[in-house]
């Protein structure tokens, strides 16, 4: 089988990771067309700004078509079964990727197409409740770029410990990386998640309640909105619990004297981050959120081929 699903970060060693950000800074011609004539649906039970078309266009640089699909038009468990979908879906695509509430609809996916004979379709996550791997491979990219060799540099992460944070802190312990989190005790990684990051990659990975602990020396300092997706009617709970975890100038001014300011976006400014440092100088959140672009055509490729033409 040469075909990948991406459901998590950790469906990939720290080596292929490595191909797909080496991919991802190739020239578009020399991926060949690895989508050529294919359809790609692209099902979204949430908004998305960069999701949608960094995939769009990827599919498109790949020779494929992308079919975008809101949520509620092909109802999972709603209108029919998520099998249902999923086994329909595979005979008119070679991609389904799917922005969900639940990851266990991803898994069933995967397990519809895969019941399929000579299924050649992949699965990709483009966010659900537990990662976000393609932001994941944006954000890596992002970082190699600004801070070169990225083995035993120091990444922070600053907020809510969520989908953005765990494929994050996932990618930076395979490459090497050390990792530093802070968040308010009712949104931290717990006990059994802190010990399953410990034994990927570098395993070397702490969580403080003190954000400026964690921040302290790192050379990227990442956040995330307090607020996601479907949490909407916590925000006003949500900004008094958060409080003094926003990243600020005087946050930043702890951080190595060259590092970078990432935030997967949208950002709130005023709530996690202040508007002066994500629009600061050490701000690289644009080129990070167009990375998604470079990222989601290098997984996609990779993906259909399983690198063997890397
Ligand atoms: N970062 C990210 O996934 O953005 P969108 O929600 O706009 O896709
Ligand atoms: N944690 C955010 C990420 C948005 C890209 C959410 O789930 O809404």
């Amino acid at each position: 089988m040469t075909r990948r699903h991406v459901l998590d970060v950790t469906d990939f060693t720290a080596s292929e990771i490595v191909s797909i950000l080496d991919l991802a800074e190739r020239p578009i011609e020399s991926l060949g067309r690895p989508l050529d004539g294919a359809g790609a649906a692209l099902i979204f039970e949430k908004p998305s700004n960069r999701t949608r078309h960094s995939m769009e266009m990827a599919v498109a640089q790949l020779g494929g078509h992308p079919v975008y699909t809101r949520g509620e038009e092909v109802g999972f468990d709603t209108r029919e079964p998520v099998e249902d979908i999923g086994k329909i879906m595979a005979g008119y695509h070679q991609v389904i990727a799917a922005r969900v509430f639940d990851h266990a609809t991803l898994d069933r996916l995967v397990a519809a197409v895969d019941s399929l004979d000579g299924a050649s379709t992949i699965v990709v996550n483009m966010l659900s409740d537990r990662s976000h791997p393609l932001q994941a491979f944006a954000d890596a990219l992002t970082m190699r770029q600004r801070l070169g060799e990225l083995e035993s540099k120091t990444v922070a992460y600053i907020g809510d410990y969520n989908n953005v944070a765990r494929s994050l802190a996932e990618i930076s312990l395979l490459l090497g990386m050390k990792v530093r989190i802070s968040c308010p005790p009712a949104f931290a990684a717990d006990e059994a998640e802190l010990e399953r990051l410990s034994l990927i990659g570098s395993g070397d990975v702490l969580q403080t309640a003190r954000p400026h602990d964690a921040v302290a020396g790192a050379h990227a300092v990442h956040t995330d909105t307090w607020v996601s997706m479907g949490q909407e009617a916590e925000k006003e709970v949500r900004r008094r619990m958060f409080e003094g975890f926003a990243v600020d100038a005087a946050m930043m001014s702890l951080a190595a004297d060259d590092a970078v300011f990432m935030h997967c976006l949208p950002a709130y400014r005023g709530f996690e981050v202040t508007a002066d440092v994500i629009d600061g100088p050490q701000s690289v959140v644009f080129q990070q959120g167009h990375n998604r672009m470079h990222a989601a055509r290098a997984v996609l490729a990779f993906a259909r081929r399983n690198g063997e033409r890397a």
